[in-house]
């Protein structure tokens, strides 16, 4: 029986140490060099100036990674990009990630009058509409779930966070599994829902 076990907890070693190795691991320094060209639009650390261009500095690595290879499949359509990640390898969009996600985002600031309504959505959610809490899954400060690939929201440009809860809502931004959540959320909330928790998101400090 104890030789049993070994063997389990061997093999179980085993996969994870492979497991392991199949992850490629970014380097942020290379993917500063790659990442020139990305300035243009997000911001040389990754704080873009116009609102319509997400920042995604400080954006958990995963789930930029997960957009870029979405860009790079079709499966999110984003016209600005097109050939922009055209000749990224899988190390490329690992090594970029990494150096936007270890860069700091610089917070934005949300509209005094819409701070009381945004923040109620944000943490309580709207229990009349079963819209789930925004806290639950991108936390009380907007950081995110790095693990579970729950982008960070925390300090975006209000303009960028409410045209994807709108592209979400109208089905527009499909990109894959759990895009399903944010479509059913998004399905439920009404254009000034939008602007209020848009504006509140950016100006929360992660
Ligand atoms: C010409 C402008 C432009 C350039 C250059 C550009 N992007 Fe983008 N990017 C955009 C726009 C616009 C969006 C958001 C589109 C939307 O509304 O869905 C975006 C979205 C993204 C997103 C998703 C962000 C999120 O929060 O979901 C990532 C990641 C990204 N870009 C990475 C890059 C990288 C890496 C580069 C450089 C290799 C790059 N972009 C170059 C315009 C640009
Ligand atoms: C059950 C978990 C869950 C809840 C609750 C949730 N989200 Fe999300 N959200 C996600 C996931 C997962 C994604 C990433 C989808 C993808 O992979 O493209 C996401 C993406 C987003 C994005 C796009 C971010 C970007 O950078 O493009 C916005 C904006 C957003 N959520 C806002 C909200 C708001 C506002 C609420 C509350 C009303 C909310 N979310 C509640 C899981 C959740």
């Amino acid at each position: 029986m104890k030789k049993f076990l070994k063997g389990i907890a061997v093999a179980a070693g085993f996969a994870w140490a492979a497991g392991a190795t199949a992850e490629i691991v970014g380097n942020a320094d290379a993917g500063k060099e790659k990442a020139a060209a990305c300035g243009a639009c997000h911001g040389a650390d990754g704080n873009s100036a116009v609102p319509s261009f997400p920042k995604i500095a400080g954006q958990g690595s995963k789930y930029l990674i997960k957009q870029m290879n979405d860009v790079m499949s079709g499966l999110r359509v984003i016209p600005e990009m097109t050939g922009q990640l055209d000749s990224f390898s899988e190390q490329d969009v690992a090594n970029v990630a990494a150096y936007f996600a270890s860069q700091t985002i610089v917070v934005s600031q949300a509209k005094p009058e819409l701070i009381e309504h945004g923040k109620q959505i944000y943490r309580s959610g709207i229990p009349a509409k079963s819209v789930a809490a925004c806290t639950a899954c991108h936390g009380p400060a907007g950081q995110g779930v790095e693990l579970a690939v729950f982008p960070a929201l925390g300090g975006q440009h209000a303009e960028y966070t409410g045209s994807q809860l709108m592209k979400f809502r109208s089905g527009e931004r499909m990109n894959g599994g759990d895009t399903r959540i944010m479509r059913s959320i998004a399905a439920r909330l009404s254009d000034k829902e939008i602007e209020a928790v848009s504006s509140y998101i950016s100006g929360l400090y992660r």
